[in-house]
C-alpha cells in the first residue's frame, strides 16, 4: 500500500483530533442575510466542505464598527447567533469541525458601512491607499479616527463578547484575525501605528492590543480552542512595517506563552512580493522561519497546491495547510486529494456576493462521474 499523503494524515490540533491536515481557509463571500446573520444557504455551503480537517469561517465582525465590506456576517447580535447555529449544526451533522474567525477591520471601511455614518477607527488617523468596497461601489478610503486609549478596553471587550457568542452559536473554537492589514495588524505595524500611548512606539507596545485580545478570548474558550492568524510578509490593505522580522519574531515568541490550538500564517506570495525590493526582508518570513520560534501547531496558507502542501508537511515546515480558492470551487477537496483527481476551476466573478451560483453549485467528484 502506498504511504498516505502527509495532507491526509490525522493530527492533533489543540483539543481536537482531526482526520486530516486540509484546512478550509477563512474566505469572505459577502452572502450574509438580513441583519448580517448567516442563512440556510450559508449552512449548505459550509456543510458541503465538512470533510476538511478544520473549517475556519469567513471573517466575521465583532461589532458594527468592525465591518468593512457589504454582506459580511457579524457575531454580535442574537439573530446572528441563531444564523450561525444553522451553520455549526450543518457542519457537525456532516462530521466536521468549524472555528469562527473574529474580525475588526479598523480603517479598512467606509462611513457608509459604519454606524451613523461615522468615520472608521484605527490606531492612528492615517488613510489607507486605495478604495473601500461599499454598497454603492468602490469609494476612496477616508482618513480614519484614531481610537482614544480609553476606548481600547471596549475593543477588547467586544472580542470577549463575540467569543462568547461564538460559543453560544455552537462553534468548536475561534481564530483571532490579526492579519491582512485589519485592526489588530494596524496596531502591530508601524506604517499604521503612530501612537504615543502604551499601544504605540515600541514593538512591545504595538503588540499590546493583540495580546490583550488573546487573553480575553482564551479566557472565554481555553487556549486549546483558540488560534490566531498573522500575515508577517503581507502588504494587502496598504500595511507596512519598518522591521517586520523583529516585530513578528517578538509577536510569535509572546504567542508561545498561550499554548494555542494553532498559529495560522499567511506566507509570502513569492510571485508578487519577489518583484518588490522593499519587501525582500519580508520574504524570509515563512512558516519554516517561524517554526524555529514557535513551539506549537502551524497552519500555513498562501496559494498552496496539493503537491506543495504535502511537501511542506513532509519537510516539517507546517503541520496543516489552508486552502482558499481551491475550497471555493472544490467542496470535496479532501476526497479529490485522496483520489488525485482533477480540480474544478474557480470563477472569480462569483467570489464576492451574489447567490448560490459559484457558491453551493460546484460539483463533487461523485456528481461528475454519476
Ligand atoms: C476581503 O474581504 O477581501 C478580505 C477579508 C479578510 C481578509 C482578507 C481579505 O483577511
Amino acid at each position: 500500500m502506498a504511504t498516505q499523503q502527509p495532507l491526509l494524515q490525522p493530527v492533533q490540533l489543540g483539543a481536537y483530533e482531526l482526520p486530516n491536515r486540509v484546512v478550509m481557509a477563512p474566505l469572505t463571500r459577502n452572502r450574509a442575510g438580513d441583519g448580517l446573520a448567516p442563512t440556510a444557504l450559508n449552512a449548505i455551503y459550509y456543510a458541503q466542505r465538512a470533510s476538511a480537517g478544520l473549517i475556519i469561517s469567513e471573517a466575521s465582525q465583532i461589532s458594527p464598527q468592525g465591518m468593512g465590506y457589504p454582506g459580511t456576517p457579524g457575531i454580535y447580535s442574537d439573530a446572528q447567533v441563531e444564523g450561525w447555529k444553522l451553520v455549526t449544526k450543518a457542519v457537525h451533522d456532516n462530521h466536521g469541525r468549524i472555528f469562527l474567525q473574529l474580525w475588526h477591520v479598523g480603517r479598512i471601511s467606509h462611513p457608509s458601512l459604519q454606524p451613523n455614518g461615522e468615520l472608521p477607527v484605527a490606531p492612528s488617523a492615517i488613510a489607507p491607499q486605495g478604495e473601500a468596497a461599499t454598497t454603492e461601489g468602490m469609494k476612496p478610503y477616508v482618513t480614519p479616527r484614531a481610537l482614544e486609549t480609553s476606548e481600547l478596553p471596549g475593543i477588547v471587550d467586544a472580542y470577549r463578547q463575540a467569543a462568547k457568542r461564538a460559543m453560544e452559536a455552537g462553534f468548536d473554537g475561534v481564530e483571532v484575525h490579526s492579519a491582512n492589514g485589519y485592526l489588530l495588524d494596524q496596531f502591530l505595524q508601524d506604517g499604521t501605528n503612530h501612537r504615543t500611548d502604551n499601544y504605540g512606539g515600541s514593538i512591545e507596545n504595538r503588540a499590546r492590543l493583540l495580546l490583550e485580545v488573546m487573553n480575553a478570548v482564551v479566557d472565554v474558550w481555553g487556549s486549546e480552542r483558540v488560534g490566531v492568524r498573522l500575515s508577517p510578509s503581507g502588504t494587502f490593505n496598504d500595511i507596512s512595517d519598518s522591521d517586520p522580522k523583529a516585530l513578528f519574531t517578538y509577536v510569535v515568541e509572546r504567542l508561545n506563552d498561550f499554548k494555542l490550538a494553532y498559529l495560522h500564517l499567511v506566507e509570502p506570495r513569492t510571485g508578487e512580493d519577489a518583484q518588490n525590493p522593499a519587501r525582500m526582508d519580508a520574504l524570509t518570513l515563512t512558516s519554516s522561519y517561524f517554526r524555529t520560534i514557535y513551539n506549537g501547531t502551524i497552519i500555513a496558507a498562501s496559494s498552496y497546491t496539493q503537491a506543495l502542501g504535502n511537501e511542506a508537511i513532509a519537510n516539517g515546515d507546517a503541520d496543516l495547510i489552508a486552502f482558499g480558492r481551491l475550497y471555493i470551487s472544490n467542496p470535496d477537496l479532501v476526497e479529490r486529494f485522496e483520489a488525485h483527481a482533477s480540480l474544478n476551476p474557480y470563477d472569480r466573478s462569483t467570489f464576492y456576493g451574489g447567490d448560490e451560483r459559484g457558491y453551493t453549485d460546484y460539483p463533487t467528484l461523485n456528481l461528475q462521474t454519476a
